[in-house]
């Protein structure tokens, strides 16, 4: 049996992104609940062409709760899954335990299966939120290990700041080209998140190695452990030719995604994170090697 929000005083709309006072209002809702501002997004492309939301919204025009899907085919164990991912999922603290947020992920749900996606992917720090719906969750693994020797590099890195009018260019033509990081677990477009998380962690470097025609969004802390987030590139370097076209010769890696086309191998490690990859669909399937997603994937 279906059951009823309470929505007395609110207005649902679905595919709401075209009206700038809906983007607005979903903009302030992630503020709000959850201090993430993906405001910056409209300068760099704007959100995913493909984004379906379903929202509540007041009479004063602010969304109480929202869930929003979008397409994000990503490569699981050698071939590519028509999946759907979910993200911007949250209820106001006034308009909570309303049924509000099980009205909203039911049809974003009913959307997602009526599209014809094979499996839906989402992040929760709430498991057990989705678990009625089916999602299970799926572990995760990054890969550390001792630096391989570097190899000689034909030009200096450049660092590429996204908000740049000729950099985004440059950003997007390469993301659209882009080949899966990894045959185990990685995404094969989703061009918006990769942009807006270049704003959202400011310890995230982006570097073009112009030889390459590679981008590396990587990180290195005081100790000097180098991590990599991200290769996007159609052609994906070796870690050696990554580190030696960044310039740098760090004695530990961490990789965040399977290193399988890194030439390179590292020693997996579970992922500590309250947050957990969540997937509806595709049987049992997992990964069938350890692997993550890519930070710069996370939505
Ligand atoms: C989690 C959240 C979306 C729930 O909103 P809500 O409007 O209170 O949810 P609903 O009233 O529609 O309840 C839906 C179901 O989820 C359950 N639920 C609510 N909060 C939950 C939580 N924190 N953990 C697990 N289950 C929860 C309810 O018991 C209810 O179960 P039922 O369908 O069996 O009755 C809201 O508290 C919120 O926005 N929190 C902060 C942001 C967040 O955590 N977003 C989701 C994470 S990806």
């Amino acid at each position: 049996m279906t059951r009823h929000p309470d929505s007395a005083g609110l207005t649902f709309r679905q595919d709401y992104f075209g009206d700038p006072a809906g983007w607005a209002a979903l903009v302030c809702l992630l503020n709000d609940i959850f201090g993430i501002d993906i405001g910056p997004l409209q300068q760099l492309g704007g959100p995913d062409p493909t984004s379906m939301p379903f929202g509540w919204f007041d009479a004063e025009g602010e969304l109480a709760a929202n869930i929003s899907a979008f397409a994000l085919p990503f490569v699981l164990n050698g071939r590519i899954v028509h999946a759907a991912g979910l993200q911007s999922g949250a209820v106001r603290p006034p308009w909570r335990s309303r049924g509000l947020y099980r009205d909203v992920t039911v049809k974003a749900l009913d959307w997602c299966d009526q599209q014809g996606f094979e499996a839906v992917i989402l992040y929760t720090d709430k498991p057990s939120l989705y678990e009625p719906y089916g999602f299970r969750a799926i572990p995760l693994h990054r890969y550390e290990g001792a630096a391989p020797a570097s190899s000689a590099s034909a030009a200096p890195p450049r660092a590429l700041l996204p908000t740049n009018a000729d950099d985004l260019a440059l950003l997007q033509s390469l993301l659209k080209a882009r080949s899966p990081v990894s045959t185990s677990l990685a995404v094969t477009v989703n061009a918006a998140m990769f942009l807006i998380n270049t704003q959202l962690d400011p310890d995230v470097r982006i570097s073009f190695l112009a030889d390459r025609q590679a981008v590396i969004a990587w990180k290195i802390d005081e100790a000097g452990r180098f991590s990599l987030l991200d290769v996007v590139a159609a052609e994906i370097p070796s870690l050696a030719a990554i580190l030696a076209g960044l310039e740098i010769t760090p004695a530990f890696v961490e990789v965040l995604f399977r290193p399988d086309r890194l030439g390179w191998e590292g020693v997996p490690k579970s992922l500590e994170s309250g947050t957990r990859l969540m997937l509806r669909g595709l049987g049992d399937a997992t990964p069938d090697f350890p692997a993550m997603l890519s930070p710069m994937a996370e939505f």
